[in-house]
């Protein structure tokens, strides 16, 4: 069956597709490269964000899940299994229902924001909030998928991965080179892991004459690989990245060494910073944690540790939407309530004729 969009459609010789026919897909991938010029200004630097926010449950973790959901199906797969700080557990529930599969979420309690645990209820997950952090629930998804009929769709699971590193492929078919350096948020470190495989790929046979620098950037409160060791309590206004053994820490250390990269941590004040820069003068709202990148850039700047001239892509994880709340916090609504009358209204804004 030929399907016109989705990642699998446009990289379909560059995954793992042998023998699978039927693709579980929503239209993911192909998100906007946008260019930033205000942040460039602030960085001294060409920059473009990569916002991941624009596919079909918001966040990129609809990359993966293409490819988890089209690999589970093809095994027969009656239910998947995944742990969450929100986001898989929403793309999770939208792309096994679509696939006529049963999704089984395992969320850490009360540190979820509203509008993720809104979309796995919209879409049908069978939710379960788990009196522990996300690495207690990881462990239990991961025991559950060893044990029982079901499929594990977290990104330990290398479909996910292989979905993923389609992000790194779009920005080097977009800007006809790899960029110079490429800074994300670093949680459970799969995505890091994913684009440093892309643009491995792409580096290795053609399309691009490099591999970037990557930077990655986590919570000071929830910064496993920064400190050097796991952390028992992680703790972070960004709930995205509130992890503290990060299942692909190895590979993404690895990624680090490899392509001359850095890991830094950057405080929940730094996050919000950027966060409020992006939406304020850019015209690009993301969720806290999707900003870390933002952030820590601007960190390096700060600190004079940032080189000028550079061609930094920057990508935003997740779309502002899903946790308002945070967003809110640091703002006063003030609204101005008025007459229904044109002459009221212009005199209130300072408007004359
Ligand atoms: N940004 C957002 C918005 C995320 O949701 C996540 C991870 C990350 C960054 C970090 O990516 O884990 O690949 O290093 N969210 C996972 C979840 C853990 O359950 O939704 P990572």
């Amino acid at each position: 069956q030929k399907c016109p969009f989705g990642v699998i459609e446009n990289y379909r010789d560059r995954l793992p597709m042998d023998g699978i026919d039927e693709i579980v897909t929503l239209g993911e991938g192909s998100t906007p490269l946008v260019p930033a010029p205000r942040l460039g200004a602030e960085l001294d630097s060409s920059v473009w964000i990569k916002v991941e926010g624009s596919n079909p449950t918001g966040s990129f973790k609809d990359r993966g899940m293409t490819m988890a959901m089209t690999k589970a199906l093809a095994d027969g797969s009656k239910a998947v299994v995944c742990a969450s700080t929100g986001n898989t557990s929403a793309s999770a529930s939208a792309y096994a229902t679509r696939a006529g599969m049963t999704p089984v979420v395992l969320l850490p309690q009360g540190k979820i924001a509203a509008g993720k645990l809104a979309q796995a209820v919209v879409h049908g997950g069978r939710i379960i909030q788990v009196l522990g952090n996300f690495d207690d629930c990881l462990r239990i998804a991961r025991e559950l998928a060893e044990n029982f009929p079901v499929s594990l769709v977290n990104s330990v699971n290398p479909y996910r991965i292989e979905g993923q590193k389609t992000a790194a492929f779009e920005i080097v078919d977009v800007l006809g080179d790899a960029p110079d350096i490429h800074a994300l948020p670093v949680g459970n470190a799969g995505n890091i892991t994913a684009y440093w495989k892309g643009y491995g790929e792409y580096a290795a046979d053609g399309p691009a004459s490099h591999t970037p620098r990557m930077f990655g950037f986590q919570a000071s409160g929830a910064a496993p690989l920064v400190l050097g060791h796991d952390v028992d309590d992680p703790e972070t206004m960004a709930t995205a990245i509130r992890i503290g053994r990060p299942a692909s820490g190895d590979l993404a250390l690895a990624a680090l060494d490899e392509s001359n990269g850095l890991i830094e941590a950057v405080t929940d004040e730094q996050i919000l910073d950027a966060q409020a820069f992006l939406a304020a003068r850019e015209g690009i709202f993301v969720e806290p944690a999707s900003a870390t990148g933002v952030a820590g850039l601007l960190k390096l700047k700060s600190e004079s540790r940032l080189e000028p001239g550079q061609r930094i892509v920057i990508t935003v994880t997740g779309n502002g939407l899903k946790d308002i709340d945070t967003a809110l916090s640091r703002t006063t609504l003030s609204t101005e309530a008025v007459e229904a009358s044109t002459d009221k209204v212009a005199a209130l804004l300072d408007f004359h004729s």
